[in-house]
């Protein structure tokens, strides 16, 4: 039985190795996440036909930034896909823009905080204000959740204290970086597992690795959904 606050990361490079891997995944997983690695290799078309044909559920991580019309534009495009989350980054004239996009849809936006590969250091480079990462992440998750987001992408680190905002009432919090026990980190490094994201108030947690490099996919896959739903 899948439970579809598992989201399974199809990091494949196209449309051929994605197809199988949700076949070997079958029932266990309803949820996929296709990225800007697999745009080039048939991605929006894979996402259309898992939806369209498998009534898989499909987290389109693009991650756009640009002006408010092209924005728009973009997520008005993508909405014909009835695809059911998009990232956004979170600045609030972008999350603005695509919930007008997004406007007589289903599709959920989400808004990417501060990606977790930059540093202080990287963010003075990139003229971003002094103070603690992580309160920055918490600060622009409250300006995204203002502007209209539906959620957020937040790692294992933040998300308890996203969760506790008020404006963090019915969002998505949505959490990479999961490992389950004994899994490789890979190079993540701030990890939770399946059952610690979900406690910390994550709605759905995103996993790759540990289950699409697995020599057992599904066996991996059905352990963590065991986990959530324990
Ligand atoms: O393989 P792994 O489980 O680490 O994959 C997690 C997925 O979530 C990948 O698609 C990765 O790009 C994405 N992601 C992440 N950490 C973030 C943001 C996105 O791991 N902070």
């Amino acid at each position: 039985m899948s439970d579809d606050r598992l989201i399974v990361a199809l990091d494949v490079p196209n449309i051929i190795a994605g197809m199988d891997l949700v076949n070997k995944l079958g029932e266990t997983v309803s949820f996929y996440k296709i990225g800007l690695g697999m745009l080039t290799g048939g991605g929006l078309a894979l996402a259309d036909e898992l939806k369209q044909e498998h009534n898989k559920r499909i987290f389109l991580d693009l991650k756009l930034f640009d002006i408010g019309a092209t924005v728009e534009a973009a997520v008005k495009g993508i909405a014909k896909y009835e695809l059911d989350f998009l990232t956004v980054h979170g600045d609030p004239n972008v999350v603005k823009a695509a919930k007008e996009g997004a406007a007589n849809s289903d599709l959920k936006i989400l808004a990417v905080t501060i990606l977790t590969s930059l540093d202080r250091e990287d963010l003075n480079e990139n003229l971003y204000k002094p103070g603690n990462i992580s309160d920055l992440v918490v600060e622009r998750a409250e300006r995204a959740f203002k502007a209209g987001a539906d959620g957020v992408i937040a790692s294992p680190l933040e998300s308890k204290k996203i969760r506790n905002l008020s404006s963090a009432s019915g969002k998505l919090i949505v959490t990479p970086g999961v490992r389950p026990k004994g899994a490789e980190l890979g190079d993540q490094k701030r990890i939770s597992t399946p059952r610690d994201a979900i406690q910390n108030g994550s709605s759905h947690i995103v996993v790759g690795r540990p289950i699409v490099k697995s020599s057992n996919p599904k066996l991996a896959a059905n352990n963590i959904v065991n986990e959530i739903k324990s």
